[in-house]
């Protein structure tokens, strides 16, 4: 079990201003911030970060929406960060997520579902490597 998990503000929430409320949210749940960007993704980058769903059908959509706009990077730090925090966010599918998680009170589809957030310690690690480097962690 590690303490470290890795979640994104994707850019339905970031263009709608959310993203201070749902960091609000984050850091009341419990956990801190060890490293944090505020990025746009090229097509190229967000492709490459969902490399594993390359062959679903929803892929070409994902990519394009996770480039359309900024989205907030961040490494989140808690006790069973990466099984708590995805208790925090609600199911992938807002339709089904839980009253109160970061998705039911801000996403809108389960395309369009305002956060990420890592399903295992080692993608959480893969993860913030991919959008972190040392020096920019703590
Ligand atoms: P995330 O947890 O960031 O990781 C994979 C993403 O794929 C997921 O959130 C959803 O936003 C997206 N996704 C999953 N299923 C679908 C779907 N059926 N249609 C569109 N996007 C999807």
């Amino acid at each position: 079990m590690s303490n470290r998990t890795f979640t994104m503000v994707k850019p339905d929430a970031t263009r709608k201003g959310y993203t201070g409320a749902i960091l609000d949210q984050i850091i009341k749940g419990g956990f801190s911030i060890k490293a944090l960007k505020w990025i746009q993704l090229t097509k190229e980058q967000a492709g490459q970060f969902y490399d594993v769903h390359r062959e679903r059908p929803f892929y070409p959509e994902l990519v394009e929406f996770m480039s359309s706009g900024p989205i907030v990077a961040a490494i989140l730090e808690k006790e069973n960060a990466v099984a708590d925090f995805r208790t925090l966010i609600g199911a992938t599918n807002p339709a089904n997520a839980a009253e109160g998680t970061i998705r039911k009170n801000f996403a809108a589809s389960i395309g369009e579902n305002a956060v990420h957030g890592s399903d295992s310690d080692e993608n959480a690690a893969i993860e913030g490597d991919f959008f972190f480097s040392k020096l920019e962690r703590f």
